[in-house]
């Protein structure tokens, strides 16, 4: 089982989006856990507006995320000593994220999420953290689409997760960056003029499997 604990300032992000389909059937069967933290929760006590943001000093432009609260948020939210555990920021200018790096992270039994917004995080937050990493070379307004993208990219690595044991095995990149997924049909069998081929309509399964490896390589 992997934690999955998300820090962020839009905690409601998240909700919709693994209440639905294999993400949600994973927490059921209790194979992952997803956990989303309030980074406000950890602004300064006292502070009426739970300002977690500030401006930057030297001047410039837009906000940036302060240290202290991700530091105290960090320290309640990592698990004891012995589990496998990962902090990892979400940022443009991390290491970009593949499918390699999914089936690693999945050996952890924790993984942290630290969801930048604004003009990003306090130089000191980097110390804080074991890996940066980017979901690709794009500027987003947040981490939380990429925290998400990570999620399900590291649980489809987790046996159970994905529906069919054959599906993982089979999927386009786990073979190699060059191996693409051989072409599916389904009903109808005739659509606008382009028909299923002949092959799959045989009941051959030497020659079905033959096709499409053949189709595979030729993608
Ligand atoms: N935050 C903003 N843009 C991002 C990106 N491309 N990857 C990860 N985090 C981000």
């Amino acid at each position: 089982m992997i934690t999955f604990d998300m820090l962020t300032i839009f905690p409601e992000i998240f909700t919709s989006y693994f209440q639905e389909s294999i993400i949600n059937r994973a927490q059921k069967k209790k194979l992952i856990k997803i956990n989303t933290h309030n980074l406000r929760d950890y602004a300064k006590p006292g502070n009426r507006h739970r300002q977690v943001d500030d401006r930057p000093y030297g001047g410039g432009p837009g906000m940036i995320l302060m240290v202290e609260p991700i530091a105290k948020a960090l320290q309640k939210i990592k698990k004891a000593k012995k589990q496998k555990s990962r902090i990892i920021m979400l940022t443009p200018a991390g290491k970009q994220f593949d499918q390699k790096m999914a089936e690693r992270l999945s050996s952890y039994d924790q993984i942290i999420l630290l969801c930048g917004r604004y003009e990003g995080f306090d130089a000191r937050v980097e110390k804080l953290v074991d890996e940066k990493i980017s979901i690709g070379p794009y500027v987003l307004s947040g981490g939380e689409l990429p925290a998400m993208i990570l999620t399900e990219a590291v649980a489809r690595h987790i046996p159970g997760v994905v529906g069919h044991p054959d599906a993982l095995v089979e999927e386009t990149f786990s073979k190699g960056r060059d191996y693409v997924e051989y072409p599916q049909y389904t009903r109808p069998e005739k659509f606008k003029g382009q028909k299923v081929p002949k092959v799959l309509l045989s009941g051959n399964h030497a020659e079905i499997g033959k096709w499409r490896q053949n189709k595979s390589k030729k993608r």
